[in-house]
């Protein structure tokens, strides 16, 4: 630990670079996606580890429908066998699965084996890992301002029952405390629809390391750089 102490309970993840980490080996995109997947591994048996309360991982975004077909289809395979394949280290390691974005969207198979493994992680009491998929900030906002467009037409909430910590219950997150630490690999700095509402306050880490070579030493290099930072909130130093 360092001086100030303090350490992220809630690490999110924009987990980029896959397809630059391939084409400079002069591979297929597709293998950046799969040698990704070992990170995604590495960093989620890392944060268990850690007793991390939450890893929110950036999977597939709204926007990413935009990619070639071949490519969606091939990410979505990986997908799908990630779910199936670590139901075991799930349930070993106490992990609760949950997942944010338009889940609705997402092809039947996949919405399936999510479901399962959700169903199984759920009374598990260790951390929570959280999949972003088919998941936009601002559909998430748009989505929570319908929702309560609705039950004030029903008359069941009043105009002025809706303040920040109302509107915070009908986001996707409603359940889950904001990050304290948003890591983004690959190098972009920008935040590319993730999370918009819940990052208000959340320090930011970006990396040159695409996410295919990102591994415990560098989630270590993210904690240690947090633990300096000074969160103010608006206010003053103590
Ligand atoms: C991130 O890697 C994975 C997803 C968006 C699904 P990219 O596929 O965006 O890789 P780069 O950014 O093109 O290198
Ligand atoms: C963000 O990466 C989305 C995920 C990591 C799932 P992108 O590669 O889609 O973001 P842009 O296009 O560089 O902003
Ligand atoms: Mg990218």
């Amino acid at each position: 630990m360092s001086e100030n102490g303090h350490v992220p309970s809630h690490i999110a993840i924009i987990m980029d670079g896959n397809g630059r980490w391939a084409r400079r080996r002069g591979l297929l995109r597709i293998l950046g996606h799969k040698e990704g997947v070992e990170s995604v591994r590495e960093i989620t048996r890392e944060c268990a580890k850690k007793n991390l309360k939450q890893l929110t991982l950036y999977a597939f975004s709204q926007e990413n429908w935009k990619r070639p077909k071949r490519e969606i289809n091939l990410l979505m395979k990986l997908l799908k066998e990630f779910l199936i394949k670590e139901r075991k280290e799930i349930e070993e390691n106490n992990i609760r699965l949950t997942a944010i974005g338009r889940i609705d969207g997402l092809p039947e198979d996949i919405q399936r084996e999510l479901a399962i493994s959700i169903e199984e992680s759920k009374y598990n009491t260790g951390m929570v890992l959280c999949l972003a998929l088919n998941y936009g900030g601002r559909s998430e906002i748009v989505d929570a301002a319908k929702d309560i467009v609705k039950r004030v037409k029903a008359g069941k909430m009043s105009l002025e029952e809706i303040t920040e910590e109302t509107f915070k219950n009908f986001l996707y997150t409603s359940e889950m405390p904001d990050p304290d630490l948003l890591i983004r690999t690959g190098g972009e700095m920008r935040v590319s629809n993730f999370l918009l509402w819940e990052i208000s306050y959340t320090e930011i880490w970006v990396t040159p390391i695409c996410w295919p070579e990102f591994r415990k030493e560098h989630l270590e290099e993210a904690i240690k750089d947090y633990a300096h930072r000074e969160r103010r909130f608006g206010g003053l130093r103590e």
